[in-house]
């Protein structure tokens, strides 16, 4: 009998990509989790024949609804959504940063997810949790405020405390996008210089590698490998390349047809002004964590695709498949 994948996000990036590698993968069914399975996103997954139900991570009944009879969950919060939804201002504490009323939203979300999954213990085999490193932790107290990891470490430590979790949990934890720089919109995108070449800036040194990949198709057989063959409690680092900011720009000019223009760091002051509202802080002082501490954090026994000889795309393998014109104005 086919086995039921029960996928949260299924119409975001992460999830979609867990859909894509089960779909194609026999001896499962593919139950997709949306808040509006009216969207277009939900529509696409249902004409492929992906079950879709409606499901919201802040209320636990429709999760556990959403999960009845799974033996595999795949489960990610979105720290952006609730940083993003126009509430999130009304219903945070007079006085409290908007990212740490963030972080408690997202940990909650996390503790549904996994409150959620052990409700349907009896048929389950594995829970995997989409999560970042623990940052306040790995830096030894340096960096106390990355709420958008340290909500989804210690969802990690809450469904890892659940008695009907034991033995069916595992981690996963994505790397830098290397969307970040070419296909958001972010300040950090390569600009054209008035001599015709490209330059860039972004947090931290540009000659030091830090973990990038493409999470859109990599992410879902990284999943598939912890439900098929990694040990229950293994924590895997999804990264697909080591690049630094320099070679990150020089990648894009070499597969773009483009000159090479430089790269300027800015301080994490820098960022945090130039995108303001807490993307910036959050977004530049995990790249500086990335760079002090190691982005997935020092937990023993963290592995990487390697350990199970999963092929990895390469940053110059994905800009060679995309045209980056429009962002790039050229
Ligand atoms: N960008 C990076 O470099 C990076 C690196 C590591 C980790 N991350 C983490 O990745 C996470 C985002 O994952 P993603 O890229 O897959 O996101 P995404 O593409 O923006 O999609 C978000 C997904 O979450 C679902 N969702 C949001 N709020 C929900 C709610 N309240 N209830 C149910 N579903 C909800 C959405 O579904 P519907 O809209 O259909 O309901 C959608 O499928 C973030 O937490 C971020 O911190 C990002």
């Amino acid at each position: 009998m086919a086995k039921l994948v029960v996928i949260t996000g299924i119409t975001g990036v992460q999830g979609s990509s867990v859909a894509d590698t089960f779909l194609q993968t026999p001896g499962y069914t593919i139950r997709g989790v949306t808040r509006n399975p009216e969207s277009a996103a939900a529509k696409a997954w249902a004409a492929k024949g992906v079950e879709i139900v409606q499901g919201e991570l802040d209320d636990v009944k429709s999760l556990e609804r959403a999960f009845k009879g799974a033996s595999v969950i795949f489960g990610v919060t979105d720290f952006w959504t609730i940083w993003k939804d126009p509430r999130t201002a009304e219903q945070k504490a007079p006085g409290q940063e908007l990212v740490a009323y963030c972080y408690e939203v997202e940990l909650r979300h996390g503790k549904n997810l996994a409150d959620a999954a052990a409700s349907t213990a009896a048929t389950l085999d594995r829970y995997i949790f989409s999560s970042m490193a623990h940052a306040t932790k790995s830096s030894g107290g340096k960096y106390t405020k990355l709420y958008h990891m340290d909500s989804k470490a210690e969802a990690v430590t809450y469904a890892q405390g659940l008695p009907a979790l034991q033995g069916k949990f595992s981690q996963i934890q994505a790397p830098i996008y290397f969307q970040v720089g070419t296909e958001w919109g972010l300040p950090i995108a390569p600009k054209k210089q008035p001599d015709g070449t490209y330059r860039m800036t972004a947090p931290g040194p540009g000659h030091k590698p830090i973990p990038f990949g493409n999470v859109r198709t990599d992410l879902g057989p990284c999943v598939k490998v912890l439900v098929e063959e990694a040990p229950p409690n293994t924590n895997l680092f999804a990264v697909g390349d080591y690049i630094s900011w320099t070679d990150y720009l020089r990648i894009i000019c070499e597969t773009q047809g483009l000159k090479y223009g430089g790269f300027d760091e800015l301080s994490y002051d820098q960022i945090n002004e130039l995108i303001p509202g807490g993307l910036g802080h959050e977004f530049g002082l995990n790249v500086l964590f990335a760079f002090e501490f190691g982005y997935e954090g020092n937990e023993p026994g963290i592995v990487g695709p390697g350990k199970y000889g999963i092929r990895m795309t390469s940053f110059r393998e994905y800009c060679e498949k995309n045209d980056f014109s429009a962002m790039l104005g050229k």
